[in-house]
C-alpha cells in the first residue's frame, strides 16, 4: 500500500519587513475576498468563504505579508495564526498542483499600493523555486489577458515562453489571452 504525501511542512521567506509563507492557514479569507471582488481581479469573482478556504486547503498558496510576526525566528509559522499577528496581507499567487507532475499559477497580485518594488518578481522567485524542488514535474502552466506587462515578466522570471496566444480580432471585444509555459524536468520527449 502506498501513502500520499501531504502538504505538511511550509514554507517561509523574509525580506526586510515583508514575508511570504505557503500556510493556507494564514491567508486571511475576507481580505483575499476583497482582493478577488476588486477590479485588480478581472478573471475571478469573490466566493463564498467556506468555498475559498477549500480553494485554499487544495492549492499551493504563497501569501506575502507586511511586517514580520513577533517571534518568527523562533516560532514555527505554521503555529502563528493571522489573527495573533500584526501581519497584512499584501499580495497572493496560488499553483493549482499535484505538487509532482503539473502546475498551474493563478491569482498572482501585488497590492496597488506596493507594487512596482520587487515585491512581485521576489514572489514569483519563491514560488519558481517551489517548482525547481520538483523532479517529475512535466510543465507549468499560466493564463493572461495583460499581455504587454505580464509575458515578459513571467519571461523573465520564470523562463515561461507563449504557448499559445488569442487575441482579440481587430474591433472584437475582450482581451483574449496567452497560454504560457515552462518545461519542466520531466517533460515528454515526445513533445519536443
Ligand atoms: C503583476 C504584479 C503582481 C507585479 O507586482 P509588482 O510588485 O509591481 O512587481 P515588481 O515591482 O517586482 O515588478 C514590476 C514589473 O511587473 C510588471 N508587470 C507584470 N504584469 C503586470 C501587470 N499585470 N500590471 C502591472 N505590472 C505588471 C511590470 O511591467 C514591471 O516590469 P518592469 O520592472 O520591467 O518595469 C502586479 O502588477 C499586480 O498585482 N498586477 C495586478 C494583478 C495582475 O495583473 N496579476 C497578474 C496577472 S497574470
Amino acid at each position: 500500500m502506498t501513502t500520499t504525501k501531504q502538504r505538511t511542512s511550509h514554507r517561509t521567506w523574509t525580506k526586510d519587513s515583508y514575508f511570504i509563507s505557503t500556510d493556507p492557514a494564514l491567508v486571511p479569507i475576507a481580505e483575499l475576498n476583497a482582493v478577488f471582488a476588486s477590479d485588480l481581479f478581472y478573471w475571478a469573482d469573490a466566493l463564498p468563504e467556506d468555498v475559498m478556504r477549500e480553494t485554499l486547503n487544495n492549492s499551493l498558496c504563497f501569501g506575502m505579508y507586511e511586517s514580520s510576526p513577533a517571534n518568527s525566528n523562533t516560532l514555527p509559522i505554521g503555529l502563528l495564526e493571522t489573527g495573533t499577528t500584526e501581519s497584512k496581507l499584501i499580495g497572493f499567487a496560488r499553483c493549482i498542483t499535484d505538487s509532482t507532475t503539473f502546475l498551474y499559477l493563478t491569482d498572482v497580485y501585488v497590492d496597488p499600493g506596493m507594487q512596482g518594488k520587487g515585491l512581485g518578481a521576489w514572489l514569483i522567485k519563491c514560488v519558481q523555486e517551489v517548482i525547481e524542488e520538483m523532479p517529475h514535474l512535466r510543465r507549468s502552466l499560466l493564463f493572461t489577458s495583460s499581455w504587454e506587462k505580464s509575458v515578459p515578466f513571467y519571461e523573465k522570471l520564470m523562463g515561461m515562453s507563449v504557448l499559445e496566444c488569442q487575441k482579440p480580432a481587430e474591433g472584437e471585444k475582450g482581451s483574449g489571452v496567452a497560454i504560457m509555459q515552462m518545461r519542466g524536468p520531466a517533460f515528454p520527449d515526445a513533445l519536443r
